[in-house]
């Protein structure tokens, strides 16, 4: 990667799905240049990367830009959502549920969001996600009540051991 630096066929190094451990062993590796970002998912209802990688990547300049920020689907957020909390908080910050969702995550320091949409109705409706700061006690009752997963070390690891079983499956075939 850090060829393609020098060699101008890309201007920065990022990666996707990388753990804390991840990041210092590729970093280790790299004589020039940094790490600058890292792809991981996160949303108001995925907030696993709150144990310790979010944390990490602020710390150390590299900008979280999180992947299925509408937990794929908004649907995914109202089922963790019995009480119908993000829409009340969309209502009184006069803005759409999608966009409380995105702006939610922009919010913190250093991370950035991609949203997938298909139409021009939901490009233009995420574009309005940003340069606005929702009130502190809004942000405060997404946060409070709303159900969210933050996945354990434990969880983090067998997952991550099976997808290596699965790559390891498909260079076989
Ligand atoms: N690095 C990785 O491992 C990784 C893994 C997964 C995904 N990604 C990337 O992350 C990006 C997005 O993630 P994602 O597709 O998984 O999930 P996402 O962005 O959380 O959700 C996409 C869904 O939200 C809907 N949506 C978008 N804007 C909306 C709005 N304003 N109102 C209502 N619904 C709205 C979309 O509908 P419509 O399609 O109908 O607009 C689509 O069904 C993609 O670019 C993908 O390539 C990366």
């Amino acid at each position: 990667m850090e060829k393609l630096v020098d060699e101008g066929k890309v201007r920065f190094i990022g990666v996707s799905n990388f753990s804390v451990r991840d990041l210092i062993n590729a970093q280790a590796v790299l004589a020039k240049q940094r790490i600058v970002a890292n792809q991981v998912r996160y949303s108001l209802v995925e907030r696993t990367i709150e144990g310790g990688l979010l944390q990490y990547c602020q710390k150390n300049g590299i900008t979280v830009i999180t992947y299925s920020p509408l937990a794929t689907g908004l649907g995914n957020i109202r089922a963790a959502d019995p009480e119908g909390v993000l829409r009340r908080v969309a209502e009184a910050a006069c803005k759409s549920k999608a966009q409380v969702a995105l702006n939610w995550c922009i919010s913190r320091e250093n991370v950035i969001a991609i949203p997938k949409a298909s139409t021009v109705a939901h490009v233009m409706e995420d574009v309005g996600a940003s340069g606005w700061k929702l009130q502190l006690d809004l942000a405060r009752l997404l946060e409070e009540r709303m159900r969210y997963r933050r996945r354990g070390p434990f969880e983090i690891g067998a997952r991550r051991a099976v997808r290596w079983g699965m790559q390891m499956i498909g260079r076989w075939q």
